[in-house]
């Protein structure tokens, strides 16, 4: 595991493109796991930014993004379809039809789960973009998760709909209470993985993941058995490691 403390929100989001361009040079086919939320913002505006100044082109690649709310309409704004569009896809030259969200509307959720995890296994991703959770979670993975799980249904914890509640009008009972998302052995079949933490409010978790005990407490402890991580954080969120 490689760390970087970045100064700040601005050099975290460089700091995580540059290593994602490296990949995206290496192979333009490159497979990209996406993640939704504040954090991977910037890093998403570094790269439309250096799209349209033509050093690079996503017209070959693939997108696998982390989760989806259940049950919020895909036109929905907090929808994480729509946040991708919104943020990325509708910025780049991905093709429309490669990009990949779970489906959280799907009559059988676990059997669309079940595909996205089989989608997942035959695209294997090569550079898996991650936020942390407050309490540790990778995707929507929230602590107790199993580490050989795959795309499944879970129930949002309190404090990860309280977190989010900020793009519902700060009002909780808007915030869907489930979701689908990769599951923890999907995410760790990734070839290598870029995880971006920023603010005070991840400094804990991020000392949790990278100096605890490896335990489902913190999910994302788990990646300090993946042999390809880079981990970016702002002061804030760094500030426990020095
Ligand atoms: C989002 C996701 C979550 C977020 C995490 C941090 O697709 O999977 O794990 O990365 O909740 O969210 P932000 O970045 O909003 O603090």
């Amino acid at each position: 595991m490689i760390v970087i403390q970045a100064k700040d929100y601005d050099e975290m989001s460089l700091k995580a493109y540059e290593a994602m361009k490296i990949v995206l040079t290496e192979k333009p086919e490159a497979v990209l796991g996406l993640a939704t939320g504040s954090t991977p913002i910037g890093l998403y505006k570094c790269m439309i930014a250096d799209y349209k100044a033509g050093a690079v082109s996503y017209k070959n690649t693939t997108s696998i993004n982390l989760d989806e709310y259940v049950g919020l309409p895909v036109t929905h704004p907090e929808s994480y379809r729509s946040f991708m569009n919104r943020n990325l896809f509708d910025h780049i030259d991905i093709k429309p039809e490669n990009t990949h969200v779970p489906d959280g509307l799907a009559e059988d959720l676990q059997k669309a789960a079940d595909e996205y995890t089989a989608f997942a296994a035959a695209h294997p991703i090569d550079v898996q973009i991650l936020g942390i959770g407050a309490n540790g979670h990778i995707g929507f993975n929230e602590p107790g998760t199993p580490f050989d799980s795959h795309t499944h249904v879970v129930t949002l914890k309190e404090g990860t709909r309280r977190d989010n509640a900020r793009f519902f009008d700060n009002d909780i009972s808007l915030v869907p209470t489930h979701a689908v998302t990769l599951g923890m052995q999907d995410i760790m079949n990734a070839k290598a993985v870029i995880l971006l933490a920023s603010g005070a409010g991840k400094a804990d978790a991020v000392a949790k993941m990278i100096k605890g005990p490896v335990s489902t407490d913190c999910p994302a402890s788990i990646l300090q058995t993946h042999p390809n991580v880079l981990v970016v954080t702002d002061e804030a969120a760094g500030y426990y490691l020095n």
